[in-house]
């Protein structure tokens, strides 16, 4: 299969005539979002939908999230609305924050990865948005990486990932978020925290009270142990290199790297210290950190890279979900000095 890639900012008429035809066709189309690119089908068309599998290699009980453009899309796909949803819809969407509800009988097993929940997200994205409505259907979307890749955050990537496995890549320029969506369950008694993302902890529990934080979160699954979301049991963000996050102040960093043969995953300021380094922003802005984390997984392997020191973020704030991904790409290898 050729793939396509259209930059909607120069191409806009096309990039939306085309994508439509080929999500109203059954096709997958890979779109621009806030968060990360994301690999979108008519999440109301089952066959489309297990192309999404086919072209990640995703294992079919991962479920997809359902992108929505306007708030009436949402009552469909659920079975009721929680009032604590309404609540963070008129905060946070459109944004990067997905949310879990009992599904409607319109939401096939194949988008639920067979759970009888479905999670929704209305991105903020002005592109994602004006695709899913003119396609005129919500789109199921994983973000567009191979399984276990790090998902990417710029259409270089996923045409690096994507390249003849689907038709059509919009390319809506670099994404300005970096990490994927916050993931909330209400389908229980009480909001649980499935994946932290570009809507923090702290707002949340600002705006609706207590939200627990699932195991996952911050650990690894143990043997036997089931996932509050799917998604997490898997191996996830990993570069080809071999990733070691390293807990502790610079100096002991430094210290501890010095005569090792190695790159060490940095943050920004700190380059003067080691031979080899990418740096994934600045030390306590992680938003910065967030936004260049997965690129620099990726650059990481783009210099061949075998063994990388990761240097460990702060945990507030954006600093959780940056964490989250780092501990997974490094296959939960943390070290504490
Ligand atoms: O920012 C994002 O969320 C991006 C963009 C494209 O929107 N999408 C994304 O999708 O990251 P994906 O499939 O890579 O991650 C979705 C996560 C997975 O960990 C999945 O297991 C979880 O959400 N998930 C989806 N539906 C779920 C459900 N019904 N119950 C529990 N977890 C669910
Ligand atoms: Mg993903």
């Amino acid at each position: 299969m050729k793939t396509q890639v259209i930059d909607i900012k120069t191409e806009y008429e096309k990039a939306l005539s085309l994508s439509s035809k080929l999500l109203n066709d059954g096709e997958v189309v890979a779109i621009p979002t806030e968060t990360v690119y994301g690999l979108a089908a008519n999440a109301f068309d089952e066959n489309a939908v297990k192309k999404i599998y086919a072209a990640k290699g995703r294992p079919s009980d991962n479920p997809l999230i359902v992108h929505i453009s306007k708030y009436d899309e949402l009552a469909p796909l659920v079975t009721e609305i929680p009032e604590k949803v309404k609540i963070m819809t008129d905060r946070f969407w459109p944004g990067p924050l997905t949310m879990i509800m009992k599904k409607s009988d319109k939401i096939s097993a194949t988008v639920s990865g067979g759970l009888d929940t479905v999670a929704v997200r209305m991105p903020e994205n002005k592109y994602a948005r004006a695709i899913i409505e003119c396609a005129g259907v919500p789109v199921a979307a994983p973000s567009a990486n191979l399984s276990g890749s790090p998902s990417p955050t710029n259409a270089k990537y996923v045409f690096s990932d994507m390249n003849g496995r689907i038709p059509l890549i919009i390319d809506g320029g670099p994404c300005k978020i970096g990490v994927e969506s916050t993931v909330i369950s209400f389908a229980g008694e009480s909001p649980v925290l499935l994946r932290p993302g570009g809507v923090t902890l702290e707002e949340m529990k600002a705006l609706i009270g207590e939200v627990k934080v699932a195991d996952a979160v911050l650990n690894d699954l143990k043997e036997g142990e089931t996932a509050a979301s799917p998604g997490m049991k898997y191996k996830h963000y990993a570069p080809k290199a071999d990733i070691t996050v390293v807990k502790g102040s610079l100096s002991k960093f430094i210290d501890y790297i010095k005569d090792k043969e190695c790159f060490a995953l940095c943050f920004e300021g700190e380059e003067q210290y080691f031979d080899n380094c990418i740096t994934y922003g600045k030390k306590e802005d992680s938003f910065s950190e967030a936004n260049r984390l997965f690129d620099a997984l990726r650059e990481l392997d783009e210099k061949g890279a075998k063994k990388v020191y990761a240097r460990c973020p702060d945990l507030s704030g954006m600093g959780l979900a940056v964490y989250n991904r780092l501990i997974r790409s490094a296959g939960f290898n943390i070290i504490d000095l």
